[in-house]
């Protein structure tokens, strides 16, 4: 049965305190908390198996290559991978973008070609494909928003074309908490012969994920954001696709054999997993995988949506003084709550709600382009896991309250707090 109050036991940050206040932690769309069962599987890797992968016969390196091989196979029957060798590990979920955009790009995208992003894609998943279109001559488009945040379907089929070679979009948007129709986009793009490439940084860790049911091409996430470690992200691809691929990043590991003047790549997913990969951090997003299989991904999705609904019954009580952004039918949002309180700055108001020992991320969340289509300068938002409970909702409302009491205090005067810098994907 999922018991959040028993979740919470097995994360030993939760224990500490901010400003003298219990640590409320609302920044998950940026990064999870990690169990003790993640923390363990690290030491005991470092200190019982650790050697390099796939260099040596002996004893150390048979054990790591094991368990970086399997790590693979837990993350694909994960997503409903065909097969492991399906996934390559990469840094996060930039760098899995990064590699897509620049192997796939380069030999597929040619002059006049276009790339269709959504105005919801945060810089991750929309920035690579800005820069492979600008290098092969390929042209942008951007599908929009709905005024209630959802993805515009009719802009979508009217910008498709023949001409589409690739429609890349996220399945949940880390500001608006919109979850997008991934089975509904890859079909739009497969009927033009484009490939559909799902970025699921917000959504693989909250939710059940099927590449075969989605019928998307390509998968991107990351391990920090689902209780994993930093450093280690994925790259699903369709076998046949991510064959027909040469690798961007280049190197050690990525060869079956190399001559001064021909090289033969190593097969998938080896051949790009260039240099020394993150042994240890795909050990612990296998094990970051195994704790959430093990709470079902249904509860998880589940629970997140309860919290959004708590957290909407109760904003209310604020009226107007909050503008909340994101679609206001809740069945088509994540635990995602991006929001402003009239007449304070967003970052004033996120420094506030720390004093108040609650962490949310404020500013442009690495998506600039969605917050300038709002006609906003940043957002404040509050976002949801697997550990977060109701009575930590009651003490962010009720800060929320105290903070628009004392507006007069914050209000005005930090108009050169601008827009985050954003390094983070
Ligand atoms: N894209 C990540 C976030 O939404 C870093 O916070």
């Amino acid at each position: 049965m999922f018991d959040p109050y028993v979740i919470r036991q097995d994360f030993p940050i939760l224990g500490r305190s901010v400003h003298g206040k219990r640590l409320i932690y609302f920044d998950n769309a940026a990064t999870t908390h990690k169990p003790r069962q993640v923390i363990d599987v690290l030491v005991e890797f470092y200190t019982k198996h650790y050697a390099n992968i796939h260099r040596g016969y002996h004893t150390l390196s048979q054990e790591a290559s094991e368990l970086y091989e399997s790590a693979h196979d837990v993350v694909a029957k994960f997503i409903g991978a065909s097969s492991w060798d399906e996934i390559v590990f990469t840094g996060n979920t930039t760098d899995s973008s990064n590699i897509l955009a620049y192997s796939w790009g380069m030999r597929n995208l040619k002059e006049g070609d276009e790339i269709i992003l959504t105005v919801m894609d945060h810089h991750s998943n929309m920035l690579p494909w800005r820069k492979i279109a600008a290098i092969r001559g390929a042209r942008v488009k951007y599908v929009d928003i709905t005024s209630d945040g959802v993805l515009d379907y009719a802009d979508l089929e009217e910008k498709v074309s023949e001409r589409t070679k690739v429609i890349a979009f996220p399945i949940m948007s880390n500001v608006l908490g919109t979850i997008n129709d991934a089975k509904r986009i890859a079909k739009i793009a497969h009927s033009v012969g484009a490939i559909a490439v799902a970025d699921g940084a917000q959504s693989v860790p909250h939710m059940v994920t099927n590449v075969r049911q989605m019928d998307v091409d390509f998968l991107l996430f990351s391990g920090h954001k689902m209780l994993g470690p930093t450093g280690i992200g994925v790259l699903w691809g369709r076998k046949d696709l991510l064959e027909e691929m040469e690798p961007f990043k280049v190197g050690g590991g990525t060869i079956e054999d190399v001559t001064l003047d021909n090289i033969v790549w190593e097969s998938i997913p080896w051949r790009f997993e260039a240099g020394t990969p993150n042994i240890a951090g795909a050990i612990g997003l296998a094990e970051a995988v195994k704790y959430l299989s093990k709470i079902g991904m249904n509860n998880v999705e589940k629970y997140e949506k309860e919290l959004v609904k708590y957290t909407f019954d109760k904003i209310r009580e604020l009226g107007d003084e909050i503008d909340i952004y994101g679609p206001s039918d809740l069945s088509l949002r994540g635990g995602i709550v991006s929001f402003n309180l009239r007449g304070i700055h967003h970052h004033v108001v996120g420094m506030l709600l720390d004093t108040y020992g609650v962490a949310v991320r404020t500013g442009m969340h690495c998506a600039h382009p969605l917050h300038y289509r709002l006609g906003l300068k940043g957002t404040v938002r509050a976002s949801y896991y697997i550990y977060n409970i109701r009575e930590e909702i009651d003490v962010f409302i009720d800060a929320l309250r105290d903070i628009i009491k004392r507006r007069a205090e914050f209000g005005g005067g930090f108009s050169n707090i601008d827009s985050e810098k954003c390094t983070s994907g």
